[in-house]
């Protein structure tokens, strides 16, 4: 790997576009080099993290209440009123100070079901499973001969979900949660989706499952060491934490990202996915920190004297970002899983948000995703949808994932001619 190291005169952090050779050296370099920005706003380290701190207990105090008075802790919208723009002022409030959202009803029921079915013929048609040669990658594990994560992306259920109507509405009401233009830039476009391409999960009942960790997914050390995020997270690299904002989507949107078995080439404002079953809050599912400001947290907890000087609280590439009891105890403490969802309600979390997956024994129900996040039009989008462009006309894997290729010989995967307006400009088409 080469590394490209240069410390330009706009910003006096020193940076590296793609992963150090050196990487305990990187660390101590960029962290020392932090830590000296920070203190020259005239407070210390620890003093600029006890903001943070204080902002996030706050939070974190305020969700616990709500759990111990029976509230759901997760904001829930109806469709009916995003399509009629009957969405309160309060309902948006909670959406941005919880950083997730479940929509009710985002698709009939029945549809959500038939797209379910759908899949079923379409890999059991195509002899997905007699082919299967396991996972292509570790990240969520392996059960047996049939997999959970099925790596299957052109489905016609899959594509008629991420270029309908009732999705690019959703998507385009999380995306204006952002600021998406400033200093007369454009970061993102809030109204057309590149329809970033990913698995379906399908968890039979019966299943015994460990879960998923809690970790984010924006970045692992390239959040601290490429110029882009360092602009991006300015606020909390120089001392003005308190202008620090989560939704602010200057500099997201352009640069590099490392490479590795999590990285996801495209900018989400909001992970997501759409329910093709019914589920229960207690079958194991989806949890988070349902506090965007968390993020804050996470990128300055390495700073404090602590933590060993070439240690960024285990993050490191290659890997997914932890989360952590022994650096992050604060944040766990407000882990809040979704509430019951019914099979075409969609859950949707804020790209930097803490997440997990809760284990279950023998589940009750089926447990099945369609994972389709709010992925909008941006410089680093667009560069992603070149290759998806070319993985949809051939049926490859997408290039952010194992390169397994199964529906390359799929006669029914979802054809060029079946595109919509939406799907041709979201695959950069028209
Ligand atoms: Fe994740």
């Amino acid at each position: 790997m080469t590394t490209t190291h240069v410390t330009p005169a706009d910003t006096d952090l020193p940076h590296w576009e793609t992963p150090p050779d050196d990487l305990p050296a990187a660390i101590r370099e960029v962290k020392s080099a932090i830590r000296a920005r920070i203190e020259a706003s005239g407070r210390t380290v620890a003093e600029v993290f006890a903001v943070v701190e204080a902002r996030v207990a706050e939070r974190v105090a305020e969700i616990r209440a709500a759990r111990e008075r029976g509230e759901d802790v997760w904001p829930v919208i109806h469709y009916a009123d995003i399509e009629q723009g009957t969405v309160t002022p309060e309902q948006l409030e909670a959406l941005r100070r919880r950083g997730c959202l479940v929509v009710r009803g985002h698709f009939p029921r029945e549809q959500a079901l038939a797209w379910d079915a759908g899949i079923v013929d379409y890999v059991e048609g195509n002899a997905f499973f007699e082919n299967y040669r396991g996972p292509g990658d570790d990240f969520f594990g392996s059960v047996g001969s049939k997999p959970e994560i099925y790596p299957v992306y052109w489905s016609p259920a899959q594509m008629e979900a991420r270029q309908s109507e009732r999705m690019a509405t959703v998507q385009s009401l999380l995306n204006a949660q952002w600021t998406h233009e400033s200093d007369g830039v454009q970061w993102f476009d809030p109204d057309r989706d590149s329809l970033y391409p990913d698995r379906i999960r399908r968890r039979p009942p019966g299943a015994d499952s460990n879960g998923l960790g809690a970790h984010c997914d924006p970045g692992t050390l390239d959040l601290w060491m490429t110029q882009g995020y360092q602009q991006a997270f300015r606020h909390l690299f120089d001392g003005s934490v308190e202008q620090y904002d989560p939704w602010d989507a200057a500099h997201r949107t352009s640069g590099p990202q490392y490479p590795g078995t999590t990285m996801c080439s495209a900018f989400r404002t909001f992970q997501g996915w759409t329910a093709l079953s019914d589920m229960d809050h207690d079958q194991g599912v989806l949890h988070t920190v349902p506090i965007p400001e968390a993020m804050a947290y996470l990128m300055l907890r390495p700073l404090l004297d602590d933590v060993p000087d070439d240690d960024m609280c285990g993050v490191t590439t290659n890997q997914v970002f932890p989360a952590s009891e022994r650096w992050h105890p604060l944040l766990l403490e407000a882990l809040s899983g979704i509430p019951d969802v019914r099979a075409g309600d969609s859950v949707w979390w804020h790209c930097d948000m803490i997440h997990s997956v809760a284990p279950v024994t023998d589940q009750q129900g089926w447990g099945n995703v369609m994972y389709i996040p709010a992925a909008p039009w941006c410089e680093r989008n667009e560069r992603y949808a070149a290759s998806v462009r070319e993985a949809f006309l051939s049926g490859s894997s997408p290039s952010d994932f194992p390169e397994e290729d199964y529906e390359r010989s799929w006669p029914d995967r979802f054809a060029p001619e079946q595109l919509n307006e939406t799907g041709r400009r979201g695959l950069g088409l028209d």
